[in-house]
């Protein structure tokens, strides 16, 4: 049995997130098209012999027990397969906490990846998103990573090629958004709908200049609402020169794509001395 695995957890944005309808078990109805960034959480994994899920962290703020997605995720494991064993994990976390980039998500599917190798369980990626969808939905996707349509609550997906490479700046403003309070304060009558369908298909010819014209997200302007700060980035951005800018799923953040290098850097300086969390990261293969 291998002693010890490292898992990266990369965080996500949504180029389109479109909410279709709420359903009766109380979800909503998505369609989704996401893609993975080159900012990640790393995850340390350790067997334990006795019975115990122990959760250690850079992050202060980020809860170490049932709360965090990466405990339900192990729990789930074991209880699934009758693991008496334990496990300890670290998890250096970089992707900002309830900002809308999946950062728990990803730690929770790097968690069933990390674990399925360490106990040797040999279940596929598929098994895995399965499991996944118990404990959130943006889960399965993030057992997968890279471009993806995500229907359902978000959690049947659909692979898709890489997108052409960019840059991505984010801002993450200082207050969290739940994604639970996002959601029940919709108002459907007032929804953007972006085209999501033409976004998969803008990925699916490597269209660039099509992609940047087509980002939208129905959940943007109920998240204005409770932070008009949102609204403001968003323009600074575009401001900047970015190719586009749109917010990542509930929120709060906000991310610009930008062709070109120098002017991703041209954005990244120019809210720098507006905001203290801001990123220059790639899109991930
Ligand atoms: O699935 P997850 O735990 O990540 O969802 C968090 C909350 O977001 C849910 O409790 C629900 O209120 C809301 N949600 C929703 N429809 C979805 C996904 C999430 O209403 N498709």
């Amino acid at each position: 049995m291998s002693k010890e695995v490292i898992e990266k957890a990369p965080a996500k944005i949504n180029l389109s997130l479109d909410v279709l309808h709420k359903r009766e078990d109380g979800f909503h109805e998505l369609e989704m098209v996401m893609t993975s960034i080159d900012l990640a959480d790393h995850l340390t994994l350790k067997s334990l012999p006795e019975d115990k899920i122990v959760i250690q962290s850079n992050n202060g703020f980020l809860p170490l027990d049932q709360r965090n997605h990466a405990y339900k995720a192990a729990l789930l494991v074991k209880e699934t397969f009758g693991i008496q064993l334990g496990v300890e994990m670290l998890i250096k976390k970089k992707i900002p906490i309830a900002a809308g980039l999946a950062g728990g998500s990803s730690d929770a599917a790097a968690t069933l990846r990390g674990l399925n190798q360490l106990w040797k369980l040999g279940l596929s990626l598929d098994e895995l998103a399965v499991l996944g969808a118990q404990v959130g939905s943006d889960v399965p996707y993030c057992v997968y990573g890279g471009t993806a349509f995500a229907t359902g609550r978000g959690e049947k997906i659909e692979r898709l090629s890489d997108i052409p490479q960019c840059w991505v700046v984010l801002v993450k403003p200082k207050k969290g958004i739940s994604t639970g309070t996002v959601f029940s304060a919709l108002s459907y009558e007032s929804l953007q709908h972006p085209a999501t369908r033409s976004m998969v298909s803008a990925i699916e010819n490597q269209d660039y200049l099509k992609m940047t014209q087509l980002t939208g997200n129905a959940l943007e302007e109920t998240s204005i609402i409770r932070q008009p700060a949102i609204e403001k980035i968003k323009q600074k951005m575009l401001l900047f020169g970015a190719d586009t800018a749109l917010m990542s799923g509930s929120g709060p953040t906000i991310f610009a794509l930008c062709h070109k290098y120098s002017r991703a850097q041209r954005v990244y300086n120019g809210l720098k001395g507006f905001c203290n969390e801001v990123y220059l990261v790639r899109t991930l293969k």
